[in-house]
C-alpha cells in the first residue's frame, strides 16, 4: 500500500513530533504533521481554532488533513492526539503502520502541566488525562500494529525502540 512508511499516534506531549522528526531524518524520508497542516492551512492557532470555532468543527478540519496527509505523504506522518477518535480515520489506517507512543498518566501530567495552548487540559489536568486515557487507550490500541512506551526515555530512545518495533 503507498502512502506513510510510517504514521504515529498517541496522546499530546507524548513526543509524536520530536520522535517523528528523528525516524524521518534516520529513514532519509520526509516528516509531515497533521497540527501543523491545520494551523498552516488555517492561519491560526490550534487553540485559537478551538476557542472560536469549537472542537467540533476542530475535529472536521482534522479529518480533513488526517485523509489528505494518509493520501499524498509517504515518509512519517504524526497525527494529532484526538485524531483516532473517528470512526472513518480509523478504518483508513488498517493496513498502514501505526505506532503508538504511550505513556502513562503521572509522566503526561509532568510533560504537559498546566499548558494553556492545549485546549483539552485547561482545568485540573491531572483529572483531565485520566479521563482522556481512558477513553482513548483502547482506540490508540486499535489502530496500532506497534507500541512503544516513552515513559523515562528519551526522543533518540524511544525512535530507536520505533524503528525495532516495525
Ligand atoms: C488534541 C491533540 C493536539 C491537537 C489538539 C487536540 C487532542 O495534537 O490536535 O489540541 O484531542 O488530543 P497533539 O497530539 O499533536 O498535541
Amino acid at each position: 500500500m503507498s502512502g506513510p512508511l510510517l504514521v504515529l499516534v498517541g496522546p499530546m506531549g507524548v513526543g509524536k513530533s520530536t520522535v517523528g522528526r528523528l525516524l524521518a531524518e534516520r529513514l532519509g524520508v520526509g516528516y509531515r504533521d497533521t497540527d501543523d497542516d491545520i494551523v498552516a492551512a488555517q492561519g491560526r492557532e490550534i487553540s485559537d481554532i478551538f476557542v472560536a470555532d469549537g472542537e467540533p468543527a476542530f475535529r472536521a478540519m482534522e479529518k480533513q488533513a488526517v485523509h489528505a496527509a494518509l493520501a499524498e505523504h509517504e515518509g512519517v506522518l504524526a497525527l494529532g492526539g484526538g485524531a483516532v477518535l473517528d470512526a472513518d480515520t480509523r478504518a483508513l489506517l488498517a493496513g498502514h503502520r501505526i505506532v503508538y507512543l504511550s505513556m502513562d498518566v503521572e509522566e503526561a501530567v509532568r510533560r504537559t502541566g498546566l499548558n494553556v495552548a492545549r485546549p483539552l487540559l485547561a482545568v485540573n489536568p491531572r483529572k483531565q488525562w485520566r479521563e482522556l486515557m481512558e477513553a482513548r487507550r483502547h482506540l490508540y490500541e486499535e489502530v496500532a500494529t506497534a507500541v512503544v512506551p516513552t515513559d523515562g526515555r528519551t526522543p533518540d530512545e524511544v525512535s530507536r525502540a520505533a524503528l525495532d518495533a516495525v
